[in-house]
């Protein structure tokens, strides 16, 4: 959480806004003529892997698997996946700890500045907390790059698909860009990228007619509470605007999101300077959607620029 406050956000904006400025410039070749662009692939995908990979400071050269071990873990936390996917994914899992420990190593003997890596500060703890073990050192890592990692790319493909499909609040974010923080948490509430979640019961409860016992497990659907109409008025109106929008798109509570601001400065940084660079972006062909229940975004997202 040190290694993710206010002051190391800020001190990421500048690699950020210039990491998609020149997504942008090559977005802007390859969609000469008419050409179309898939936007998960060649944008949203590209921005949190390079911002996972700063914080913990993984060398540039060595980041390409980073995205597929991520793509192959959580897809093994579907409610039911089949033997196949599992075993990619606990494949993925030997692998990565197999790099973590490599990495780990070379960070002890050279630490880095305590104050911005992440790796070195929990390699090192806090002055007067607990350690991690080796093992709790090595899945935290893990946790930390499939945690910032596809939820992001998906908000900001949400995000851009949101804006595409409704061209009035579009055409308001234009108008207006001070609205960008306030349709961000919207995209958050309407398509929040993950859906479930899950808890187990520490004592016993009552949710409406049903009585729980204490040590039950129970998935929490985050997009349906996103939508309660007891709390959100029209909710199934995406409202860029909308005030008050107290969604549970980070969850809530102790164990919240640690990594909300990084999410929320790398979709505002990247949907603002799409939509100032490209006011004419279209969609250019049918969107592929992922079909896990517990991750929502896209595949693939052709666009265009018409006009
Ligand atoms: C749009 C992007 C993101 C979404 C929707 C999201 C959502 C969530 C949710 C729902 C939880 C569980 C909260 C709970 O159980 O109550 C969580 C936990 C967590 N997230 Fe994120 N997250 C995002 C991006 C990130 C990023 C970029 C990072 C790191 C840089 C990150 C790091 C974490 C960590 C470390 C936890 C565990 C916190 C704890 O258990 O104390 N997340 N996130």
């Amino acid at each position: 959480m040190g290694a993710l406050n206010q002051r190391a956000i800020a001190r990421m904006e500048a690699g950020v806004t210039s990491l998609v400025d020149g997504l942008l410039e090559r977005m802007a070749g390859e969609t000469q003529g008419g050409r179309t662009f898939d936007l998960i692939e060649g944008f949203a995908a590209q921005i949190p892997v390079e911002v996972i990979g700063n914080l913990l400071e993984v060398p540039r050269a060595e980041r390409g698997p980073l995205r597929e071990w991520s793509l192959a873990i959580l897809s093994g936390l579907e409610p039911a996946p089949s033997a196949e996917v599992l075993a990619r994914g606990n494949r993925a899992v030997v692998e990565f700890l197999a790099f973590l420990r490599d990495l780990v190593a070379a960070r002890r003997k050279h630490p880095g500045d305590a104050e911005t890596d992440v790796l070195t500060r929990l390699i090192q703890g806090e002055a007067d907390g607990e350690r991690l073990s080796e093992a709790e050192l090595l899945h935290n890592c893990i946790f930390l790059l499939n945690a910032g990692h596809e939820t992001t790319t998906n908000l900001i493909g949400n995000g851009v698909w949101l804006l595409l499909t409704h061209p009035v609040e579009f055409a308001r974010l234009r108008e207006d860009p001070g609205l960008l923080p306030a349709a961000v948490e919207e995209m958050l509430r309407y398509d929040g990228s993950i859906q479930l979640n899950n808890r187990r019961l520490s004592a016993a409860m009552q949710v409406g007619r049903h009585e729980l016992s204490a040590g039950t497990s129970i998935t929490i659907g985050i997009g349906a509470a996103n939508r309660d109409p007891a709390q959100f008025p029209a909710p199934e109106r995406f409202d860029i605007g909308r005030k008050p929008n107290r969604h549970v798109a980070f969850g809530q509570g102790e164990h919240a999101c640690a990594g909300m601001n990084v999410a929320r400065l790398e979709a505002r940084i990247a949907i603002g300077r799409l939509a100032a660079r490209f006011p004419h972006l279209s969609l250019a062909g049918a969107p592929v959607r992922d079909r896990r229940v517990r991750f929502r975004g896209f595949r693939m997202l052709p666009v265009g620029l018409a006009g």
